[in-house]
């Protein structure tokens, strides 16, 4: 074992505990260094675990493949293992505590024979910042070290940080494959699908993960930490933790206002985070892309920070057209995971708008050819690229303090009904947007595509405790921010026609939204209020040059009532699975929206 690099005891007495658990070769502590990266890096390519690249074309690039058994999430091997079932709630998996730590402590046991564990401290946040957090992942995997020193900040700064007595979120990870004496390892190491545990531990804010090397399972700072563990400090501390991403829009004034935005899953938050606005003269710059950890400022004001330090990103469908600037965000310095190797030694996807190569290695290392039948790249094929490598990642997204947030996006991918853009009535309403925030399912999505999933907030996977206890906490910040509180929108990219076309071209046009959406900030009057929300009045928004009819907004905004009629009875039905745990206020505002669409509310919104 290397010289353990901080006195503080609870941290030693940790790493000992596991030591002696999981039984690695060796134990190594990481520094955070561009040498210990690139020594991981050599010892992958060495082993045939890491696939070069032609780094005249991608440097500092490399390839993985994964087991294809070990691609993605697993949902429902993800655990919220409160002491009491009825705090996980309704959409979490729950296993008793006590009972979950008796089996993955088996699995534990030797589970780390012949690798090293590697012990990566990390900061959520700037390293320092008030609103940050430490937390200290043990894996056994290297691909999981390399690729924590990009999404997060890892290494000898956050152990000085931490002190001899500092708190941090201690992070158990292993693939799950000991190794035996001799034995050879496999190019992808993990466990079976039924040993796979990705579990939180929310009284303890502990995480415990076995069995899978993939993305969320496996990087904890992510998903288990970020969300699931951040969203119970934060209901406990008084500060939120969100699936959303951060940007900032400047119009040509030069005025900046800075965007939060909630989608589920595969709806486009990377995409908006780094949008090339088509209307003249306004930009958008990145501060984060999936995560947000916002908290009262001194002046009543809510301030956001993306904990996160770099992308990871999914690969399909990232094109010139989409997002180019993610693509250079990926062009150094980028490890990507189950996209295809170009016969040039260069990685390829699906819809990434340059022509297929004649012949590849697809995902899962067969020999490919765009007329062979399959898919190349995996259809959650991943980059995972810095941050600050984004051509327009904002000045200030570093910034201790965060930024202060003037508005707050809900959407999903929503053919009919939904209108582009609806403001929130007050900010109750906005909550009660939120939190009936649904998405069609699309082919990327497990179980029948075109089906409506309820994603609360985007939070349905992430939230670590009680649904409804996580609307309640939403009302209190709003008690909190008062009339200093972000206006509250939710908008709607994917509304079909009859014919089933998209009404709206989407991408880089989205900042005409974003430009309607600041200007009623600055308390524009170009809102009109209807039985749903408040939306655009006619000519409000900016559609010059899209050779659209003045009709075609009209139905783009357009308030289908007895569409909405539907709407409100489907989240009634989703309402049920809360009981009483349904804050008072929300069914209030289903009430509310059912007396507006019925006429008999009494004010001139229908
Ligand atoms: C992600 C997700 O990977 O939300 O960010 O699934
Ligand atoms: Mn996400």
């Amino acid at each position: 074992m290397t010289k353990a690099p901080t006195n503080n005891a609870k941290l030693l007495a940790w790493v000992d505990d596991i030591q002696k658990l999981t039984k690695p070769a060796r134990v190594q502590w990481c520094d955070g260094s561009q040498a210990e990266y690139d020594a991981c890096i050599k010892e992958l390519l060495d082993a045939g675990i890491a696939i070069p690249l032609d780094q005249s074309k991608r440097p500092g690039c490399v390839l993985f493949r994964s087991d294809p058994s070990d691609v993605a999430r697993v949902e429902d091997r993800t655990y919220i293992a409160s002491k009491n079932k009825a705090d996980a709630g309704p959409t979490n998996n729950w296993i008793d505590p006590v009972e979950l730590k008796k089996t993955m402590t088996k699995l534990y046991d030797g589970c780390m024979a012949g690798r090293t564990m590697y012990v990566i401290p990390f900061s959520m946040g700037p390293i320092g910042a008030p609103i940050s957090k430490i937390g200290i992942e043990i894996s056994d995997s290297p691909y999981v070290v390399i690729n924590m020193r990009i999404m997060t900040r890892m290494g000898s700064a956050v152990l000085k940080q931490l002190g001899d007595t500092g708190e941090f979120v201690p992070c158990l990870h292993s693939v799950g494959k000991p190794l035996k004496a001799g034995e050879k390892d496999t190019k992808w190491p993990c466990a079976p699908i039924e040993s796979k545990y990705i579990a939180h531990f929310p009284e303890e804010r502990l995480i415990w993960s076995y069995g899978s090397g993939y993305g969320g399972n496996a990087l904890l700072g992510k998903k288990c930490f970020a969300l699931r563990i951040a969203s119970v400090q934060a209901r406990d501390e008084g500060w939120m933790a969100e699936h959303m991403l951060i940007l900032a829009l400047t119009s040509p004034q030069g005025k900046t206002h800075y965007v939060a935005a909630a989608f589920p899953s595969a709806c486009g938050k990377t995409n908006l985070a780094m949008m090339l606005p088509s209307i003249p003269g306004w930009t958008v710059r990145t501060l984060g892309d999936d995560i947000a950890w916002m908290r009262v400022g001194a002046d009543g004001r809510l301030y956001a920070v993306n904990p996160e330090a770099g992308f990871f990103g999914v690969a399909p469908g990232t094109s010139k057209k989409s997002n180019p600037n993610a693509l250079i965000s990926a062009a150094k310095n980028t490890i990507f995971t189950n996209c295809v190797l170009t016969d040039d030694k260069d990685v390829w996807w699906e819809d990434m708008g340059v022509p297929a190569p004649a012949k590849g290695v697809d995902w899962e290392g067969k020999e490919w050819t765009p007329d062979c039948g399959r898919k190349g790249a995996h259809a959650n094929a991943r980059f995972t690229a810095p941050a600050a490598q984004c051509p327009v990642i904002d000045p200030k997204w570093e910034d201790p303090a965060g930024v202060p947030i003037s508005a707050i996006l809900f959407g999903g991918r929503r053919p009919s009904t939904i209108p582009l853009v609806n403001e929130a009535l007050s900010w109750e309403h906005g909550v009660f947007m939120g939190s009936s925030t649904g998405s069609e399912t699309t082919a990327a999505n497990i179980g029948q595509a075109g089906v409506l999933r309820r994603d609360p907030f985007a939070m349905l996977p992430f939230c670590g405790y009680h649904m409804g206890d996580y609307f309640a906490h939403w009302l209190k910040m709003g008690q909190k921010l008062g009339n200093k509180a972000p206006k509250i929108f939710f908008v709607n990219w994917f509304r079909r026609d009859a014919a089933g076309k998209f009404m709206w071209p989407g991408f880089g046009d989205n900042a005409r939204v974003l430009k309607y959406i600041v200007e009623r900030v600055e308390g524009k009057d170009i809102a009109q209020k209807t039985p749903i929300g408040l939306v655009p009045k006619a000519g409000a928004l900016d559609v010059s040059g899209l050779g659209m009819s003045e009709a075609q907004v009209a139905d783009l905004i357009a308030v289908d009532n007895e569409g909405w009629k539907k709407e409100a009875a489907s989240i009634a039905e989703f309402y049920t699975k809360f009981g009483d745990r349904l804050p008072k206020a929300l069914a209030d505002e289903l009430a509310g929206l059912n007396k507006r669409l019925a006429g008999s509310c009494g004010c001139s919104c229908g």
